[in-house]
């Protein structure tokens, strides 16, 4: 199911036909209707919505919104429904700036509780060419034209650049932003990791998936085991970037994958890790636990083991009751709870 700015946004991209284009698509839903487009040219952050991209016949890079491909002042217009984090949206701005001919248009829209006015007002600032927001029910939309010269580029917090964020077992976690609460440990992978690693030295496992994986936390941490195969998974190119910085720098064997829920992924292994994302107020959010558990079921071999942590409020138990045989609650702390699941 789509949302209105995302509507809004695809209904400008139709009427287009035929221009130099870029259409910037992170996370947000989209319609099923996709435009048939070959002058449209797609960036995406996401591996769900690449492959969608993709199916539709659209031309597709999926990359943290790496714009390199595109030369200086090459495009007529790029197409962007702003992201839910602040430096990825400037950074996705800043880039707007440089590949779009002078004349050329950026055309933008988010709701108001997204900030959408003030990065409209920000971007036509940076464009050179002073415009105004405007109001379609709850979202703002703006066509920005690009001057000659572009102004100041907004502060993206240096977004391309990986930042050390902390060492434990002495591995070092770099992370940064475009990620899942990327400054910090998630509580809850910190207690599924104390629980489940004894186990997991203890079932003598030899191959591991981390199913959103994020920055890589959970199977880094496992570099003290005899594992013959760490495979770390994820929707997100940020976090698959940063999986494979971490991994590298590190010196620990894995292999990095971009995948939905694992989709694409058809070994099974003697063990999986997993903290399924998890977003208050977002109807998926149910869809993707169930998606999350099908997917490590599948993915596990007949004497294997899964590991989940959830917010102690997701009955997760019952959920994977038809997909799992035993499912355990091995802790219950701090507002997480940690599932054992055996096939
Ligand atoms: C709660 S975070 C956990 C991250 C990491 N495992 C950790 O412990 O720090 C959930 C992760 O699931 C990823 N994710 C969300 N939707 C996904 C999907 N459809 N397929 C694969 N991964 C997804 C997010 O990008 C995020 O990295």
């Amino acid at each position: 199911m789509s949302d209105s700015a995302s509507q809004w946004l695809l209904e400008q991209i139709r009427a287009n036909s035929g221009l130099a284009s870029l259409w910037c698509l992170d996370e947000h839903a989209q319609s099923d209707d996709l435009p048939i487009d070959p002058t449209l040219n797609v960036i995406t952050n996401r591996w769900d919505q690449a492959a969608r991209a993709r199916h539709a016949g659209l031309n597709t890079q999926f990359s943290d919104f790496d714009f390199s491909p595109w030369a200086d002042a090459s495009l007529d217009r790029v197409f962007y429904r702003v992201s839910k984090e602040k430096p990825v949206v400037h950074h996705v701005i800043n880039e707007a700036g440089r590949i779009l001919k002078p004349g050329g248009e950026l055309v933008l829209c988010g709701h108001k509780a997204e900030g959408a006015k003030t990065y409209i007002e920000k971007a036509s600032a940076y464009l050179g060419q002073p415009q105004k927001a405007k109001k379609i029910s709850q979202h703002y939309t703006a066509r920005l034209r690009r001057a000659e010269r572009l102004s100041q580029p907004l502060d993206d917090s240096d977004y391309t650049t990986p930042r050390r964020i902390f060492t434990e077992n002495d591995i070092a976690f770099f992370s940064k932003p475009g990620l899942f609460g990327w400054q910090k440990r998630d509580k809850g992978s910190a207690l599924l990791w104390e629980v489940a690693a004894p186990r997991l030295q203890c079932s003598g496992a030899a191959s591991l998936l981390d199913l959103g994986c994020g920055y890589g936390y959970l199977a880094l941490m496992t570099h003290w085991l005899p594992l013959q195969r760490r495979v770390l998974t994820d929707n997100n190119a940020a976090a698959l970037a940063m999986a494979a910085h971490n991994a590298e720098y590190n010196g620990i064997a894995a292999e990095v994958i971009g995948a939905d829920c694992g989709d694409n992924i058809t070994d099974t292994f003697d063990a999986v890790l997993c903290n399924p994302p998890f977003h208050q107020g977002f109807s998926v959010s149910g869809d993707l636990t169930d998606r999350f558990l099908g997917s490590a079921r599948s993915h596990l071999t007949s004497a294997g083991r899964a590991w989940f942590v959830v917010n102690r409020f997701i009955p997760l138990e019952q959920k994977a009751r038809g997909v799992f045989a035993h499912a355990d609650v091995l802790a219950d702390r701090d507002g997480f709870k940690v599932v054992e699941l055996r096939p």
